[in-house]
């Protein structure tokens, strides 16, 4: 019997999936709703030890706070999943929705796999009446496929919702907090409003915003397409600045305050990075052409063709640059993660610029604040004909030390203030510095004697 949420709340929340989704959505919900219990299960016995630990496995800004408030009071962080499902009368699925790599779709259709398994892991263990939320970013129509595995598996009853989430890594903790919106679709009122209940403990109501499963699923997906959309806008203009003498930041500012442009999301650079954009595009070029629309996914796939030609050209123009051959010449990568203040590296421009590189012959050195030798490691090995062909560092003047150029490819606060006329000292002479972010201090670059070329600028040395 489908129980009345107008009389029940949400007492009792499982998420399924402890990674950059789960876990600090999760801790935000705990902080912010004393009186729910939250409890986080994943698989993964490390990740979650780590979460119970003062070394938390995300690096996000303000996070380690909310967790040390919450955990233990009504924050818990927990292996033991059926359990953990059996007493939720919520169950949030937070788990990777990858790129398929084989089978019908291989290379283009998310891999549904994780969220499956959970399915079924829901329907063998909830008991009484359970809210089931896709929380992962999902194909649209994927809630009907969990509702029949759910109704074919238990003898319980469930509603379906979808409750994208839209927080950006580095910022996660602030976008939680005060979300532009917070989107649930359903088919269920009284599920709505039960979770919007959840959310409306510190989100304002006018940003609750309610619509049915299917446009949820889509909206999550075409938000990533749009913002993906207009990096790669941004990055091709960045190109044909560089060759006519017009300034990216000049154009940037132009376009920015045009109110219905508006100014986000338009930092020229070295291509999107991340676990997300280009996987969710890839879903949404497979949906496209499932449904016929030919011309729509070709249009929505340009997007990933720009962004990769954005990595491959940056870095044959280093190589270029530095006289056609970087065989056995020493170049020193600023950033690795795939954007500042976090230490994901996946899908990260970096580790495409590396391998260019690495495969022409390069010693690559590495320094990145907060991404570890060990994740370095796991991205470059297979890479490379040999592992001493790169190595991490622990400051960017250390990386510097005798290189014939200094790539910066994460827009990390510290390059800012790189003091270059020390570092100009320890590196070659006639080094390069390439600014693929265009996030350091040209006029001390220059004034140390160093040749400079930035993205979207056209006025280069040498
Ligand atoms: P992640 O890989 O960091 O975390 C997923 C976790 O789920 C892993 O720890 C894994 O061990 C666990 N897991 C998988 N299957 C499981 C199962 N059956 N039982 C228990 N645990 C299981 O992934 P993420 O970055 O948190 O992304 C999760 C989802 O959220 C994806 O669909 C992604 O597209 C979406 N999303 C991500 C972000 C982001 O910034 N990373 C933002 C919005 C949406
Ligand atoms: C992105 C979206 O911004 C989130 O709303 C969404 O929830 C998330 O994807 C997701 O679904 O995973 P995220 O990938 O964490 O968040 O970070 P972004 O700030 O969007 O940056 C993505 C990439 O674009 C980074 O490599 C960043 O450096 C690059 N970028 C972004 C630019 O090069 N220029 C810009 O102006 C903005």
């Amino acid at each position: 019997m489908v129980k009345n949420f107008n009389l029940m709340k949400i007492k009792n929340i499982t998420c399924i999936g402890a990674g950059y989704v789960g876990g600090p959505t999760m801790s935000v919900i705990a902080d912010r709703c004393p009186d729910i219990r939250v409890t986080v299960v994943d698989m993964n016995a490390d990740r979650i030890a780590a979460w119970n630990s003062d070394h938390i496995p995300i690096f996000e800004p303000g996070l380690d706070v909310v967790v040390k408030r919450a955990r233990g009071k009504n924050l818990f962080f927990s292996t033991d999943i059926d359990a953990s499902i059996k007493s939720a009368d919520c169950i949030f699925m937070s788990v990777n929705t990858p790129t398929k790599t084989e089978g019908e779709g291989a290379g283009r259709a998310a891999d549904l796999k994780y969220i499956i398994a959970c399915a079924e892991q829901i329907a063998r263990s909830a008991q009484n009446h359970t809210i089931v939320v896709e929380k992962s970013t999902l194909p649209v129509r994927t809630a009907e496929k969990i509702k029949e595995i759910l109704a074919k598996n238990s003898k319980h009853t469930f509603d379906v919702l979808s409750n994208p989430e839209f927080l950006a890594e580095g910022t996660a903790v602030k976008d939680l907090e005060n979300p532009d919106r917070v989107l649930i679709g359903g088919e269920n009122p009284e599920a709505i409003a039960a979770l919007s209940d959840v959310y409306a403990q510190w989100v304002a109501k006018e940003k609750i915003i309610t619509t049915n499963v299917w446009s949820a699923e889509m909206a999550k997906l075409a938000a990533n397409a749009m913002l993906a959309q207009r990096v790669s806008s941004i990055n091709s203009l960045s190109a044909f600045c560089e060759a006519t003498e017009a300034d990216i930041d000049e154009v940037a500012k132009v376009l920015g305050s045009d109110s219905r442009i508006g100014p986000k999301f338009l930092k020229a650079g070295i291509g999107f990075g991340g676990s997300c954009f280009q996987k969710d595009i890839l879903n949404l070029v497979y949906l496209c052409e499932h449904y016929g629309l030919t011309e729509v996914a070709a249009y929505w796939e340009q997007v990933i063709v720009m962004n990769e030609w954005q990595k491959k050209r940056i870095a044959q123009l280093v190589i270029k640059k530095l006289g056609g051959s970087v065989k056995g010449k020493k170049i020193a990568v600023l950033g690795f993660a795939f954007k500042k203040d976090t230490n994901d590296t996946r899908e990260a421009p970096a580790i495409s610029v590396c391998e260019t590189l690495l495969k022409a012959g390069a010693e690559v050195v590495i320094f990145d604040p907060k991404v570890s030798e060990n994740q370095v490691a796991d991205d470059l090995l297979h890479l490379s004909s040999q592992p001493s062909q790169f190595k991490c560092v622990n400051s960017a003047s250390e990386a510097c030390l005798g290189a014939d150029t200094a790539i910066v490819l994460t827009e990390w606060d510290q390059f800012k203030s790189i003091e270059w006329l020390s570092i100009a000292l320890k590196m070659s002479s006639g080094a390069w510095v390439f600014d693929a972010r265009n996030c350091t201090n040209h006029t001390a670059i220059r004034a140390a004697g160093l040749n400079l070329w930035v993205v979207g600028k056209s006025n280069q040395s040498a």
